[in-house]
């Protein structure tokens, strides 16, 4: 399954660079910060039409909206583009993430960063990898060291659960924190040890599913503002290298 997986993102990921700096159908989901382009669509499809002729029985819960409920135990979640605002303004950082579930557990997952060709992946028990190279977090264990990530959600002008408050606090603790627009690709680079740590709010499913478990898979924690498991569906995320997790929590959990 994982060499479908690397396959098909691959090829979603040609579509996506083919789609690049052409001038793309754009449209508003909920308001102007909110987009979804012709090329998340056909990203979409492509994946969706591999799984329905390979997986014929599996289930499919995808950003757009091609969702599938299969007769098998597996659930495929799809984010075709994760970075749409990005990709839309020209900026080269996104990704395709497709993981796959299996009576709960996450069992397989890649995110394919197309511009630099990179396919991070993982399946369940056997490491994680950036092409063919294992990956590993950080050994960091000093916050004012730490390079973290964290994202703004859609709804950020409400600022839930003080975004901007916790973004100050962390900021002001670690060596830097950045916001580079692909929750995907943000949870790979913690896998791979560029990143100490990465927090969100209200990130969905799709944004989560692959990276969960390549940053488990290479040593990372994923846990909610408090240090308590999550699912997919948590609407709180921190991903870290185990060495600043506490650090963290603390800092999250009381701002
Ligand atoms: C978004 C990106 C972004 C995050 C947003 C997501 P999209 O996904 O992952 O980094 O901050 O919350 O919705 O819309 O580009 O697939
Ligand atoms: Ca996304
Ligand atoms: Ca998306």
């Amino acid at each position: 399954m994982l060499t479908d997986l690397i396959n098909i993102s691959k090829d979603a990921g040609s579509i996506i660079r083919e789609g690049f700096g052409k001038n793309n159908a754009v449209e508003f989901k909920t308001d102007e910060g909110n987009l979804v382009t012709e090329i998340d669509k056909k990203t979409e499809k492509t994946i969706i039409d591999f799984i329905k002729k390979s997986y014929p029985n599996d289930s499919i819960l995808a950003e757009e909206g091609g969702n599938n409920k299969g007769t098998s135990e597996n659930l495929w979640v799809i984010d075709p583009l994760d970075g749409t605002t990005n990709f839309t303004h020209g900026l080269p950082l996104f990704a395709v993430s497709i993981g796959v579930i299996r009576s709960k557990d996450i069992i397989a997952g890649v995110v394919y960063d197309v511009m630099n060709d990179i396919v991070y992946s993982a399946e369940k028990g056997s490491g994680a990898f950036a092409n063919d190279k294992k990956i590993y977090v950080s050994k960091n264990n000093i916050i004012g060291r730490s390079l973290l990530a964290t994202g703004f959600p859609y709804n950020v002008k409400e600022n839930p659960e003080n975004t901007f408050e916790k973004f100050s606090a962390v900021t002001k603790s670690a060596r830097a924190v950045r916001r580079l627009g692909s929750a995907a690709l943000d949870i790979c680079h913690v896998a791979k040890g560029i990143y100490d740590g990465f927090w969100e709010v209200n990130l969905n499913p799709w944004d989560v599913c692959a990276g969960m478990i390549i940053s488990k898979e290479a040593g990372g924690i994923v846990s909610d503002f408090r240090g308590n498991e999550i699912d997919i569906y948590s609407k709180q995320i921190l991903v870290t290298n185990g060495k600043v997790t506490n650090c963290l929590i603390d800092l999250l959990s009381n701002n």
